[in-house]
């Protein structure tokens, strides 16, 4: 089986989504790479985080859990219509899978956020972001949107954090995160084209509109981590810059150029 599936121009889901074609390999793949965070990760070993960045730690880690559970949240209410949506019968079992991954990634945070000496507390302002993509007028557009800018972010971060060296011991899964991170932009890769061949005029107009509402939104949110960021060795800006360069290539790869443009402001 291939690393990923790519969307064949011009294909679409099929009807019978059995053995064999795109959407069941998809599915198949995300079957075959499950893994379980309790058997593999080490979770008696101790945390190694420089007490100096430990504070700033606790706080990046908890908004991450938040998105994570809010993305949780928001992609159980969506898996139904966006595997309607697709119009092929294996995309609702990938689905499952993604949801399954889901679980883990919040598992996980939950478990080292409370070895970190954190309460798992969600925070609000962080989960508000949940409503741009699963409330309103073209939401499952705007789901796939919203989720494509979410995976990117969860990808550059936890590379980031791996490479910063922020500490050993949540890098045992933050790697495995970042293998199914990787899956997810790729099933949106498939999906967005799927369902946006579609897209009229006036649901055009709703995602553009509501992807900068969430693009500038999730900027400012980001502008408040700065410090944090700083303080483990990370640098907000540069990571922001990566998650929209990666987002305006895969959106030009999809042939949808323009359609989404994540703002710049210096
Ligand atoms: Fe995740
Ligand atoms: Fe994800």
């Amino acid at each position: 089986m291939p690393a990923f599936e790519t969307h064949p121009a011009g294909a679409r889901a099929t009807e019978d989504g059995g053995p064999g074609t795109r959407w069941h390999r998809i599915y198949r793949r995300a079957v075959e790479r499950q893994w379980d965070n309790e058997r593999e990760i080490d979770w008696s070993a101790s945390t190694e985080v420089d007490p100096r960045r430990a504070d700033a730690w606790r706080r990046l880690v908890t908004i991450f859990h938040t998105l994570e559970s809010m993305g949780l949240v928001v992609i159980n209410e969506m898996a139904n219509s966006v595997g309607r949506r697709v119009g092929d019968p294996s995309a609702p079992l990938y689905l499952g899978m993604q949801v399954a991954d889901e679980v883990r990634h919040v598992d996980c945070l939950r478990r080292y956020l409370t070895k970190l000496g954190q309460a798992p507390k969600r925070q609000p302002l962080y989960d508000s972001l949940g409503l741009f993509a699963s409330k309103g007028f073209a939401r499952t557009e705007n789901w796939l949107a919203s989720t494509l800018f979410s995976e990117n972010f969860a990808t550059v971060f936890l590379r980031s954090s791996i490479e910063a060296g922020i500490d050993p011991f949540a890098n045992q899964f933050f790697r495995s995160f970042l293998k199914d991170e990787a899956r997810h932009v790729n099933f949106l890769e498939n999906a967005i084209p799927d369902v946006y061949e579609r897209l009229g005029s006036v649901r055009r107009g709703a995602v553009k509109v509501t992807q900068f509402a969430l693009l500038r939104f999730a900027w400012m949110l980001g502008k408040r981590l700065d410090d944090d960021a700083r303080a483990v060795g990370l640098d907000r800006r540069a990571l922001y810059d990566e998650v929209f360069q990666r987002m305006e290539d895969q959106w030009r790869k999809m042939g949808f150029a323009g359609l989404v443009v994540p703002p710049r402001p210096r």
